[in-house]
Order: C-alpha cells, then structure tokens, then sequence
C-alpha cells in the first residue's frame, strides 16, 4: 500500500491537526464506513474543532452546533461553489458552468430555483399528486382485496421515481407514461451505486460501464426528445430554455444538466420516502396518529376517501399536517448523513464565538457534519430512538432545541445550510406527505413478521439521505372505505 507522510505542520492558532502516517485514501475509506464515529472519536481527543487530512485535502471539522453560525453566515473568504463548480460537472458530464463559457448562466440557473418554491409550489403540488395517484393506480390499487407482499425500498422507488419524473419533466406526446422507465430506474440505480466514487474524483473511466449508463442516461433527456413531451415543470422549462440561448452549449451537455436535475429530484427523495414508511409502518403508534391526523384533516374539508376517485389537498391540508410532517423529519434526522463544506479562498482567521478564532489556509475545506448535530445526546434524548413526535409541542412544530443550554439556530440539517441549501427542500417534504397520505389512505399496511430491523447503509456518507442496507417486507390491500 502507498504510504506518504503528508507533512504540513500545526501553526500558531490553528486547531489540533491530525497529521500522521496514512495510507492513501486510508482515511477516506475509514471515514466513509463510519464518518459519524471517526468524527465523534477525534472529537473526544481533540475537542471540537481540529484538522483532518481525507484523501489529500485538509479538512477542518466544526463539530460544535453552536459555532455552525459562524460558518453558514456568508464570509467572503469562504466559496461554497465546490459542488456545484467542480464535483457536479464531473460527475454528472457536463461542461463547468462558471467557466467563463457560459457568461450569466450561473446567476439564471440560481434564480430558476424560484419556481420550486413559493407560489410556484402550488402547480408542483398539484401536478405531483395527480401523477402519483396514476401511478398508483396503475400498478398497486388493482381493485383486488387480497392482501400481497411488497418490498418497502421497492414500493417507494417505483412511485416516487415516476411520479417525479413526470412532475419535473412531464409525459410523453401520445401516452401517458415514458416507455422504457423500469430500464430508466434500474440504469438510475446503477449510476447511483457508483456515486460516491465519482463524488469521490475516480475517474468514471475506471468504473467499468458506468460511462456507457451515464451515456444513456443523459442521453433520455436530448432537447429532441424532450420537446415532445407535455406537462412539463416551469422549471425545467426555463432550464431548457435558458440553454437554448446559449451556442456554445451542445445538446449532450443541456442533457446532462437535467439528467442531473433528475439525480437532485429522486437521488435522496427516493430514500428519505423509503425511511418516513420505514419509521411509519413498524410504529403502530405513530402510524394510527398519522393516519388519523390525515383523515381529520380531509373529513374537514368533506373529501370522501374514496381510493376510486381524486384525492386533493390543498397547501393549506398539506402544511396543516403535523404529526406526518415531525414523522418525517425525524426519519430525516435519523436517516441523513450530509456534509456542508466551504473552501478557503485565501490564509485567514476564521471568527468563531467571542474572541474566538481559528487560523485557516487557503485551499483547506472547512466542514459541517450535521450528522453528529443529529445524533447528539445533549440536543436530543435518546437519539437513537424514534420518537415521531418529536418535533411537535402543544400542538405547533417545536423549533426550540438547546446544546449546552443554548437555544440552536440550527438544529435540522438534512438539507444542507445557507447559500447551499437544496432548494427542493418544500417541494420534496410536500411530495413525502402526499405519497404517505395517499398510501395510507388506500392501504392497510402491515409489516411482515421476523425480520431484523433496516440499518444504514454507510457508502454514502457525506453525501446525503442513507440507504437502507436491506429492504423491508411489507403486505398491504386497499383499504375498504
Ligand atoms: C442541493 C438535500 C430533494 C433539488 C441539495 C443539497 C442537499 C440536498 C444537502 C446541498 C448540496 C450542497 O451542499 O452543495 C436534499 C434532500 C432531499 C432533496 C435530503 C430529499 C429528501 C430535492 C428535490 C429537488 C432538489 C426534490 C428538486 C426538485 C436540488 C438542487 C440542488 C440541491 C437543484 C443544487 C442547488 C445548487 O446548486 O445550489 N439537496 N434534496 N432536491 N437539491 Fe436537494
């Protein structure tokens, strides 16, 4: 194995620096098995601020929920594009936005994020639940009452996916679904199996076929075939249209911009819904609440559950849920594993509280892992329990958290923090309310007896919602009205 001393050495006022012998990318594997308990263990060592090198980059991990502000407030010797500017394009195989090629086109793409939210929500909404009531019309609610077995993870990724992908990105000209989406799904997952690794700067090239399914991938979604389609998003719409004006962009690369727009939209949706059902369906507890909160909340409005007809909410129902929107931010906390990173622009001191500073060096990557926030015991009692609840006090969501006595201004993080924060945030708790309210309105719901409890699957730490390391049976049947 490549051993290399990496020899930089800890300068006055800088944090502890681990710096020793590691086999390259040593560390990086040993974190990616257990990020949460190689950071929590160098922070028992070292305290809450110190310096790691991973894979070749100095990182420098702020591990105390108290200082996050101090990160996340914009500095402006702290650039937050990494992502976006160099991990992105590589991985996904498109020509680097910000590259000066592009004039203006960095600013139109953050300000296309608009129309996931705000009053532009609303037609999202309303699309997502029309879609997914189609598709679970068409392939679960077959009128028999028999009860069948289904995989959890497999139920969630097949109408999640679709039900998306027809939201952001619309139908096909003459039919209603896109041939060729269980092909698109199983080429999905085999890239996403792969993404940690490019994340990681391996070049695709060594990954085996993986090119030739990126290829593919991207290649659904060439401005030809895309022009066909009908009922598509504002959003991609003004994505599309903005790439039109631009000559030096090919049709290869507006492709890969929005096959990258479908890895944001169901990469870690498909998940996040797999834990929320997951949490749900083995805790009869929370399971009855939430059914019951969603019936409430729909005999108000006098909306028969009647799984043969349309089912609407509008903003106002879907906001009104409660407990389903604590449950699922609990499975969020439990199940999210992201990392926040700013690179330095430049050697400076980094203000943390009071007098407080830490010496930074152009280049080092400065790192939030909220992970650690999430699973803390000072914050939440018994993190490791599911309590769906636990965003809920005297009926209103509770914000109120404290470290140390210290009320948090950050206290969630799943999606990440200031200017990275995803701006699908809304729209993706909104379509996870919709896809449980519409099963549990349809279905009893059972989780089959005898099987070990869902662990995390670690490969993707750093990068966002979990996978479970294997899936759950269920057995389900319409539910009579
Ligand atoms: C970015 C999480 C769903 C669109 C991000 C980031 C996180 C995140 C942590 C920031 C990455 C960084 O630090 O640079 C999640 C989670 C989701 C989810 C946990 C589901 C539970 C969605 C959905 C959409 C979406 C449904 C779109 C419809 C985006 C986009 C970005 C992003 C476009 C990049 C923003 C930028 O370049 O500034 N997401 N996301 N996400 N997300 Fe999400």
């Amino acid at each position: 194995l490549l051993s290399v001393r990496f020899g930089r050495t800890r300068r006055d006022g800088e944090p502890p620096l681990i710096n020793s012998w590691i086999p390259f990318l040593g560390k990086a594997l040993e974190f990616g098995k257990n990020a949460h308990g190689f950071l929590a263990a160098h922070k028992e060592k070292h305290g809450d601020v110190f310096t790691v090198l991973i894979a070749g980059k100095y990182m420098t991990f702020i591990m105390d929920p108290l200082l996050y502000p101090y990160v996340i407030k914009h500095q402006k010797q702290l650039d937050f594009h990494e992502f976006s500017d160099h991990v992105a394009p590589v991985t996904f195989g498109y020509p680097p936005v910000r590259s000066g090629k592009f004039p203006g086109m960095d600013e139109h793409i953050q300000r296309s994020f608009r129309l996931l939210q705000g009053e532009n929500l609303n037609n999202l909404t309303e699309s997502m639940m029309g879609n997914l009531m189609f598709v679970f019309r068409q392939d679960y609610l077959t009128g028999e009452s028999e009860w069948r077995t289904e995989s959890v993870y497999q139920l969630c990724n097949s109408i999640m996916f679709e039900a998306t992908f027809l939201t952001m990105f619309g139908k096909p000209a003459h039919t209603s679904r896109h041939s060729g989406m269980v092909t698109l799904r199983e080429d999905f997952v085999k890239f996403d199996t792969m993404f940690p690794l490019l994340i990681a700067r391996i070049p695709i090239s060594l990954l085996g076929g993986t090119k030739a399914i990126r290829d593919k991938l991207i290649n659904y979604f060439h401005p030809q075939r895309m022009s066909q389609w009908s009922n598509t998003s504002g959003f991609i719409k003004e994505r599309a249209a903005l790439f039109e004006q631009y000559d030096s962009m090919g049709d290869v690369d507006k492709a890969a911009h929005h096959f990258a727009i479908l890895w944001a939209s169901v990469g870690n949706t498909v998940p996040a819904t797999f834990w929320a059902m997951y949490y749900l369906v083995t805790h009869p507890e929370a399971l009855s609440v939430v059914r019951e909160e969603i019936h409430g909340v729909l005999q108000v409005s006098g909306i028969e559950a009647d799984h043969n007809g349309d089912i609407a909410f509008t903003r106002e129902q879907l906001d009104s849920l409660l407990y389903l929107e604590s449950s699922i931010n609990e499975s969020l906390r439990l199940s999210s594993a992201s990392m926040n990173i700013r690179v330095a622009q430049e050697d400076f001191s980094l203000r943390l509280e009071g007098e407080r500073s830490i010496g930074v060096r152009k280049g080092d990557i400065i790192s939030l892992y909220p992970q650690s926030m999430h699973m803390d015991p000072g914050i939440y009692e018994n993190p490791e329990i599911y309590k769906f609840d636990r965003y809920i006090e005297n009926g209103k969501e509770k914000t109120d958290f404290y470290k140390d006595g210290q009320k948090l201004k950050y206290y969630r993080m799943s999606f990440g923090s200031g200017s990275t924060k995803c701006p699908g945030r809304y729209f993706a708790v909104n379509e996870i309310k919709q896809f449980l309210s519409l099963l549990l309105l349809y279905f009893d719901v059972e989780v089959l007896e005898g099987q070990e409890p869902c662990t995390l699957d670690p490969s993707r730490a750093g990068l966002g919602i979990l996978l479970p390391a294997t899936d759950v049976q269920i057995r389900y049947r319409p539910r009579r009205s």
